[in-house]
């Protein structure tokens, strides 16, 4: 079997790291950048930085703040329309897994003669048409190092993932400086998504050597640290853990992809607007329930490589370790746990079952074929 993987061209690492921007706009001989950001982001005061070393590099930025959390094709497509005629050398992304998306598909979308909407037909289209950087704000979605692009569907009430190497980003600035002051609830969902991108790499039936090395340093840092990250807020060492962790869970999707907490969550996002993060910590643990039989001793091994005093135990106690584990660090990071508060019920089931079955995209990927009864139970077991 021959198998890859696919990373950024340069990844920045380190407290004060975005200064190493002014590296960039010299190597690439950049005289106008775009910075794509969103108003949450720009009122927290953490662009200023980017901001410094532009006008210390005698950089023009030209800043598209309209971002939307969670965007729809329609988001996407109207930035676009505002960027398309924009003229620079380079991209910024400042922000989180909406704005990082936003802007992958800008660098490929800015100058191109197809749309976000055909891009959704037929994500071979894709060609890169100007460098990108991505400056991730939260703790995190990995988009800075995947392939992905994830955007709502609002006509089929689901969220799709537009999947074309050329979306992988240029270079990847990863500054603790600018999830310091993140809000609690933020690092903790963000987190736990980048929790699910590690261990559903880990189980996924596509798992390889080269992801596999990836989703395990990713699982040893976030499992460690975040608690510790949402407890306080201050501890910079623990967060700093969850970016770099973040960013290996990212690596290990280009490898070999999530499962079924990612496939059966795109519907949550897509219909009822739960935060990705939120809507993957709620059917986490649940999944990975139903999936333990087929999923036993890679959960095991994920178990050994962050709890090794657990090593004599049996591969059953081990696994289901880890699945505790992820319930516990839903809960104590105060996390829902139930789809009630979306004011989801049963009558909703039918549509949910339908609409997850179809993420086959992600679902073929899980070891454990699950049926549509698994699926509803899963559901079911969460409103
Ligand atoms: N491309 C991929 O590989 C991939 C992987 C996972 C998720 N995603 C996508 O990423 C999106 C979710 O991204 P996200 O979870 O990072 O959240 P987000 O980008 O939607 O941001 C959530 C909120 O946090 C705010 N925020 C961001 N950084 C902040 C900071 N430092 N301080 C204060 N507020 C801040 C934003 O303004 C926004 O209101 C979803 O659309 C999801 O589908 C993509
Ligand atoms: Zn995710």
């Amino acid at each position: 079997m021959s198998y890859q993987i696919q990373i950024p061209g340069r990844i920045h690492s380190g407290n004060g790291s975005v200064s190493r921007l002014a590296d960039i706009f010299s190597r690439d001989g950049v005289k106008k950048a775009l910075l794509f950001t969103d108003k949450g982001v720009l009122s927290t005061g953490i662009a200023k930085s980017v901001f410094d070393v532009a006008a210390s590099s005698g950089v023009e930025l030209e800043v598209f703040d309209g971002v939307i959390a969670e965007p729809s094709t329609h988001d996407v497509d109207r930035v676009m329309q505002a960027a398309r005629s924009a003229k620079a050398d380079m991209l910024i992304a400042l922000g989180g897994g909406s704005v990082m998306d936003t802007a992958k598909l800008a660098s490929v979308l800015i100058g191109a003669t197809y749309t976000v909407y055909d891009l959704v037909k037929d994500p071979s289209l894709a060609r890169k048409t100007m460098r990108a950087v991505m400056i991730p704000t939260t703790c995190g979605t990995g988009s800075e190092a995947t392939c992905n692009a994830i955007v709502a569907i609002p006509e089929e009430s689901t969220k799709k993932g537009i999947v074309n190497p050329a979306l992988i980003p240029d270079e990847v600035i990863l500054d603790v400086g600018m999830i310091a002051r993140l809000p609690k609830a933020i690092v903790a969902a963000t987190a736990v998504d980048a929790l699910a991108h590690v261990v559903e790499c880990y189980t996924s039936k596509k798992a390889t050597p080269l992801s596999d090395t990836y989703a395990i340093a990713g699982a040893r840092l976030i499992f460690r640290n975040i608690e510790k990250a949402y407890a306080n807020g201050d501890d910079l060492e623990a967060k700093e853990a969850l970016l770099l962790g973040a960013f290996y869970g990212g690596v290990a999707i280009t490898g070999s992809g999530t499962t079924a907490v990612h496939a059966l969550s795109y519907p949550l996002g897509g219909k009822y607007h739960i935060a990705h993060g939120v809507s993957n910590a709620i059917l986490f643990a649940p999944v990975m329930a139903v999936n333990k039989d087929s999923c036993r001793e890679r959960l095991a091994e994920l178990c050994d490589a962050v709890y090794p005093e657990l090593a004599i135990s049996s591969a059953e106690t081990r696994a289901t370790h880890v699945i505790n584990r992820i319930a516990d660090i839903v809960k104590n990071t105060e996390i829902p746990t139930s789809l009630a508060k979306y004011g989801i019920t049963d009558k909703d089931l039918d549509f949910l079952v339908e609409a997850g079955s179809q993420q086959q995209r992600l679902l073929v990927n899980n070891r454990k074929e699950l049926s549509l009864d698994d699926i509803r139970g899963i559901y079911r077991k969460v409103i």
